[in-house]
Protein backbone atom coordinates (compact mmCIF):
# COMPACT_ATOMS: atom_id res chain seq x y z
CA UNK A 1 0.00 0.00 0.00
CA UNK A 2 1.43 3.41 -0.41
CA UNK A 3 1.01 6.50 1.79
CA UNK A 4 2.09 9.77 1.88
CA UNK A 5 3.41 11.90 4.84
CA UNK A 6 3.57 15.82 5.34
CA UNK A 7 6.73 16.68 6.19
CA UNK A 8 6.33 18.59 9.26
CA UNK A 9 8.99 19.70 11.90
CA UNK A 10 8.89 16.46 13.90
CA UNK A 11 8.82 14.23 10.63
CA UNK A 12 11.57 11.67 10.91
CA UNK A 13 14.59 12.52 8.75
CA UNK A 14 15.25 8.70 7.74
CA UNK A 15 13.62 6.46 5.15
CA UNK A 16 10.47 5.65 5.88
CA UNK A 17 7.72 3.41 3.37
CA UNK A 18 5.44 6.76 3.23
CA UNK A 19 6.31 9.34 0.64
CA UNK A 20 7.18 12.43 1.93
CA UNK A 21 5.38 15.47 0.96
CA UNK A 22 7.28 18.64 1.57
CA UNK A 23 6.35 22.40 1.93
CA UNK A 24 6.95 25.82 0.74
CA UNK A 25 10.32 25.85 2.72
CA UNK A 26 11.40 22.95 1.61
CA UNK A 27 10.95 23.90 -2.05
CA UNK A 28 13.42 26.69 -0.66
CA UNK A 29 15.76 24.79 0.97
CA UNK A 30 16.10 22.84 -1.98
CA UNK A 31 16.55 25.47 -4.77
CA UNK A 32 20.21 26.66 -2.22
CA UNK A 33 20.81 23.04 -2.21
CA UNK A 34 20.49 22.12 -5.99
CA UNK A 35 21.94 25.82 -6.71
CA UNK A 36 25.18 24.43 -5.09
CA UNK A 37 25.63 21.31 -6.61
CA UNK A 38 25.08 22.80 -10.21
CA UNK A 39 27.24 25.17 -9.65
CA UNK A 40 30.21 23.26 -9.12
CA UNK A 41 29.11 21.23 -11.47
CA UNK A 42 29.63 24.38 -13.59
CA UNK A 43 33.02 24.98 -12.02
CA UNK A 44 34.12 21.46 -13.49
CA UNK A 45 33.53 22.44 -17.02
CA UNK A 46 37.13 23.66 -17.88
CA UNK A 47 39.06 21.42 -16.01
CA UNK A 48 37.59 18.45 -17.86
CA UNK A 49 40.49 18.57 -20.36
CA UNK A 50 42.55 15.54 -21.68
CA UNK A 51 45.55 14.75 -18.89
CA UNK A 52 43.41 15.74 -16.00
CA UNK A 53 43.00 12.88 -13.47
CA UNK A 54 38.94 11.49 -12.30
CA UNK A 55 41.42 12.27 -8.57
CA UNK A 56 42.01 16.23 -9.43
CA UNK A 57 38.16 16.52 -10.51
CA UNK A 58 37.23 14.79 -7.01
CA UNK A 59 39.10 17.51 -5.00
CA UNK A 60 38.37 20.35 -6.75
CA UNK A 61 34.24 19.19 -6.55
CA UNK A 62 35.11 18.54 -2.42
CA UNK A 63 36.71 21.92 -2.24
CA UNK A 64 34.28 24.22 -4.19
CA UNK A 65 31.09 22.49 -2.72
CA UNK A 66 32.95 23.02 1.57
CA UNK A 67 33.69 26.80 -0.03
CA UNK A 68 29.95 27.16 -0.73
CA UNK A 69 28.98 26.78 2.71
CA UNK A 70 27.67 23.26 1.75
CA UNK A 71 28.85 19.60 2.75
CA UNK A 72 29.97 17.02 0.19
CA UNK A 73 27.65 14.29 1.94
CA UNK A 74 28.90 11.52 -0.11
CA UNK A 75 32.28 11.67 1.88
CA UNK A 76 31.36 8.77 4.68
CA UNK A 77 27.87 7.70 3.04
CA UNK A 78 28.63 3.56 3.30
CA UNK A 79 32.05 3.99 3.75
CA UNK A 80 32.80 5.85 0.99
CA UNK A 81 35.41 8.65 0.79
CA UNK A 82 35.16 10.71 -1.72
CA UNK A 83 32.75 13.89 -2.66
CA UNK A 84 31.95 12.44 -6.71
CA UNK A 85 31.81 10.00 -8.64
CA UNK A 86 33.55 10.06 -11.81
CA UNK A 87 32.27 6.88 -13.82
CA UNK A 88 34.20 7.06 -17.13
CA UNK A 89 33.18 5.42 -20.60
CA UNK A 90 31.63 2.04 -19.42
CA UNK A 91 31.63 2.40 -16.11
CA UNK A 92 27.75 2.69 -16.00
CA UNK A 93 27.81 4.49 -12.09
CA UNK A 94 29.47 4.48 -9.22
CA UNK A 95 33.04 5.04 -10.67
CA UNK A 96 35.47 5.72 -7.58
CA UNK A 97 37.79 8.98 -8.40
CA UNK A 98 41.83 8.49 -8.44
CA UNK A 99 44.64 8.05 -10.39
CA UNK A 100 42.53 7.52 -13.98
CA UNK A 101 44.04 10.06 -16.43
CA UNK A 102 41.42 11.22 -18.79
CA UNK A 103 42.17 11.23 -22.33
CA UNK A 104 40.71 12.62 -25.82
CA UNK A 105 37.78 10.60 -27.13
CA UNK A 106 36.75 9.41 -23.29
CA UNK A 107 32.90 10.44 -22.10
CA UNK A 108 32.47 10.64 -18.19
CA UNK A 109 29.40 11.16 -15.49
CA UNK A 110 29.87 13.16 -12.56
CA UNK A 111 27.82 12.99 -9.47
CA UNK A 112 27.81 14.92 -6.64
CA UNK A 113 25.24 15.94 -3.88
CA UNK A 114 25.60 19.45 -1.74
CA UNK A 115 24.01 19.29 1.57
CA UNK A 116 22.86 22.64 3.22
CA UNK A 117 20.38 22.47 6.34
CA UNK A 118 20.17 19.29 5.85
CA UNK A 119 18.39 19.56 2.05
CA UNK A 120 20.13 17.45 -0.36
CA UNK A 121 21.11 18.86 -4.00
CA UNK A 122 21.57 15.53 -5.92
CA UNK A 123 22.39 16.14 -9.81
CA UNK A 124 24.76 14.70 -12.34
CA UNK A 125 25.86 15.65 -15.64
CA UNK A 126 27.84 13.92 -18.86
CA UNK A 127 31.36 15.62 -19.78
CA UNK A 128 32.99 15.27 -22.94
CA UNK A 129 36.89 14.89 -23.28
CA UNK A 130 38.74 16.58 -26.44
CA UNK A 131 36.89 15.25 -29.75
CA UNK A 132 34.79 12.33 -29.23
CA UNK A 133 32.96 9.40 -31.70
CA UNK A 134 29.95 10.07 -33.30
CA UNK A 135 28.29 7.21 -31.63
CA UNK A 136 29.20 8.09 -27.95
CA UNK A 137 28.24 11.84 -28.56
CA UNK A 138 25.07 10.42 -30.30
CA UNK A 139 24.35 7.92 -26.61
CA UNK A 140 25.12 11.17 -24.19
CA UNK A 141 22.55 13.52 -26.46
CA UNK A 142 19.60 10.71 -26.29
CA UNK A 143 20.74 10.44 -22.57
CA UNK A 144 20.06 13.77 -21.45
CA UNK A 145 16.89 13.95 -23.56
CA UNK A 146 15.95 10.41 -22.23
CA UNK A 147 16.20 12.18 -18.40
CA UNK A 148 14.22 15.66 -19.78
CA UNK A 149 11.29 13.46 -21.00
CA UNK A 150 10.68 11.65 -17.79
CA UNK A 151 10.70 15.11 -16.36
CA UNK A 152 8.44 16.38 -18.85
CA UNK A 153 6.10 13.20 -17.81
CA UNK A 154 6.44 14.43 -13.94
CA UNK A 155 3.40 16.27 -12.73
CA UNK A 156 -0.04 15.51 -10.43
CA UNK A 157 -2.36 13.22 -11.55
CA UNK A 158 0.57 11.47 -13.57
CA UNK A 159 1.99 8.28 -11.90
CA UNK A 160 5.99 7.29 -11.64
CA UNK A 161 5.48 4.28 -14.54
CA UNK A 162 5.11 7.53 -16.77
CA UNK A 163 8.17 8.76 -15.76
CA UNK A 164 9.79 5.73 -16.62
CA UNK A 165 7.80 4.49 -19.46
CA UNK A 166 8.88 8.11 -21.53
CA UNK A 167 12.32 7.35 -20.42
CA UNK A 168 12.07 3.64 -21.77
CA UNK A 169 10.10 4.28 -24.62
CA UNK A 170 12.94 7.42 -26.05
CA UNK A 171 16.20 4.94 -25.46
CA UNK A 172 14.57 2.00 -26.95
CA UNK A 173 13.99 3.72 -29.48
CA UNK A 174 17.85 4.45 -30.06
CA UNK A 175 18.15 1.18 -29.55
CA UNK A 176 19.79 1.71 -26.43
CA UNK A 177 19.45 -0.83 -23.26
CA UNK A 178 17.98 1.57 -20.19
CA UNK A 179 19.69 -0.01 -17.28
CA UNK A 180 17.25 -1.59 -14.21
CA UNK A 181 20.02 -1.81 -11.36
CA UNK A 182 19.89 1.74 -10.21
CA UNK A 183 17.09 4.01 -10.15
CA UNK A 184 16.15 7.55 -9.15
CA UNK A 185 14.95 7.71 -5.21
CA UNK A 186 13.28 10.64 -3.51
CA UNK A 187 15.45 13.59 -2.21
CA UNK A 188 14.82 15.91 0.46
CA UNK A 189 15.95 16.12 3.68
CA UNK A 190 16.95 12.09 3.33
CA UNK A 191 19.57 11.54 0.80
CA UNK A 192 17.94 8.09 -0.29
CA UNK A 193 14.25 8.11 0.30
CA UNK A 194 11.21 6.55 -1.11
CA UNK A 195 9.93 5.92 -3.40
CA UNK A 196 12.42 4.02 -5.87
CA UNK A 197 12.25 5.55 -9.85
CA UNK A 198 12.52 3.26 -12.04
CA UNK A 199 13.88 4.63 -15.50
CA UNK A 200 11.73 1.87 -17.50
CA UNK A 201 7.90 1.01 -16.47
CA UNK A 202 4.43 0.96 -17.87
CA UNK A 203 2.02 4.25 -18.18
CA UNK A 204 0.06 4.82 -14.94
CA UNK A 205 1.58 2.28 -12.85
CA UNK A 206 2.92 3.25 -9.65
CA UNK A 207 2.55 5.61 -7.05
CA UNK A 208 0.33 8.99 -8.15
CA UNK A 209 2.63 11.79 -8.20
CA UNK A 210 1.41 14.48 -5.78
CA UNK A 211 2.39 17.90 -5.10
CA UNK A 212 5.24 18.27 -2.44
CA UNK A 213 6.72 14.99 -3.66
CA UNK A 214 10.40 15.61 -4.63
CA UNK A 215 13.19 12.86 -6.31
CA UNK A 216 15.60 12.32 -8.28
CA UNK A 217 15.82 10.94 -12.09
CA UNK A 218 18.93 9.53 -13.15
CA UNK A 219 18.88 7.71 -15.96
CA UNK A 220 21.22 5.21 -16.97
CA UNK A 221 21.46 4.35 -21.02
CA UNK A 222 23.78 1.70 -22.36
CA UNK A 223 24.97 1.64 -26.22
CA UNK A 224 24.59 -2.02 -25.74
CA UNK A 225 22.20 -4.15 -23.06
CA UNK A 226 21.00 -3.27 -19.96
CA UNK A 227 22.79 -5.84 -17.95
CA UNK A 228 25.73 -4.73 -15.44
CA UNK A 229 28.08 -6.28 -13.37
CA UNK A 230 29.70 -4.69 -10.06
CA UNK A 231 33.74 -4.62 -10.12
CA UNK A 232 36.12 -6.70 -7.28
CA UNK A 233 36.03 -3.29 -5.67
CA UNK A 234 32.59 -4.19 -4.46
CA UNK A 235 31.44 -0.37 -5.67
CA UNK A 236 32.19 0.30 -9.31
CA UNK A 237 29.11 -0.73 -11.84
CA UNK A 238 30.27 -1.60 -15.31
CA UNK A 239 28.34 -2.67 -18.21
CA UNK A 240 28.19 -6.37 -18.59
CA UNK A 241 29.04 -6.28 -22.64
CA UNK A 242 31.47 -3.41 -22.32
CA UNK A 243 29.14 -0.62 -23.82
CA UNK A 244 29.21 2.62 -23.39
CA UNK A 245 26.88 4.11 -20.55
CA UNK A 246 25.81 7.57 -19.99
CA UNK A 247 24.00 9.19 -17.30
CA UNK A 248 22.06 12.29 -16.63
CA UNK A 249 20.53 13.75 -12.85
CA UNK A 250 17.96 16.13 -11.38
CA UNK A 251 16.59 16.75 -8.61
CA UNK A 252 13.18 17.82 -8.92
CA UNK A 253 9.81 18.68 -6.92
CA UNK A 254 6.33 18.29 -7.86
CA UNK A 255 4.21 21.20 -7.94
CA UNK A 256 0.55 22.12 -8.75
CA UNK A 257 2.10 23.03 -12.17
CA UNK A 258 4.39 20.23 -12.82
CA UNK A 259 8.45 19.68 -11.66
CA UNK A 260 10.94 22.28 -10.53
CA UNK A 261 14.50 21.26 -11.23
CA UNK A 262 16.28 22.33 -8.05
CA UNK A 263 19.55 21.35 -10.07
CA UNK A 264 19.75 23.29 -13.46
CA UNK A 265 22.77 24.53 -14.47
CA UNK A 266 22.89 28.73 -13.72
CA UNK A 267 25.62 28.58 -16.51
CA UNK A 268 23.23 27.15 -18.54
CA UNK A 269 25.56 24.31 -19.05
CA UNK A 270 22.98 21.49 -19.35
CA UNK A 271 24.65 19.57 -21.59
CA UNK A 272 27.85 18.82 -23.67
CA UNK A 273 29.29 20.56 -25.99
CA UNK A 274 29.99 22.89 -23.22
CA UNK A 275 32.41 24.98 -25.51
N1 LIG B 1 24.74 10.43 -6.11
C1 LIG B 1 24.43 9.03 -6.27
C2 LIG B 1 22.97 8.99 -6.62
O1 LIG B 1 22.63 9.58 -7.57
C3 LIG B 1 24.77 8.21 -5.08
C4 LIG B 1 26.22 8.16 -4.82
S1 LIG B 1 26.49 7.30 -3.37
C5 LIG B 1 28.16 7.38 -3.18
O2 LIG B 1 22.08 8.55 -5.96
F1 LIG B 1 28.38 6.91 -2.00
F2 LIG B 1 28.70 6.65 -4.12
F3 LIG B 1 28.60 8.59 -3.31
CO1 LIG C 1 20.65 10.26 -6.97
CO1 LIG D 1 23.65 11.43 -7.77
Amino acid sequence: MITYVDVTADTPRSRTSAIKLYGADAFEGMRRAGRIAAETLDALVPLVVPGVTTGELDDFARNAIVAAGAIPINIGYSGYAHATCISVNHVVCHGIPGAKTLMAGDILNIDLTAVIDGWHGDTSRMFLVGDVPLKAKRLVHVTYECMMLGIEQAHPGNHLGDIGHAIQRHAEKNRYGVVRDFVGHGVGLVYHDEPDVAHYGRPGTGPELRPGMMFTIEPMINIGKPGVKILDDDWTAVTRDRSLSAQFEHSIGITEQGAEIFTLSPKGLHHPPYR
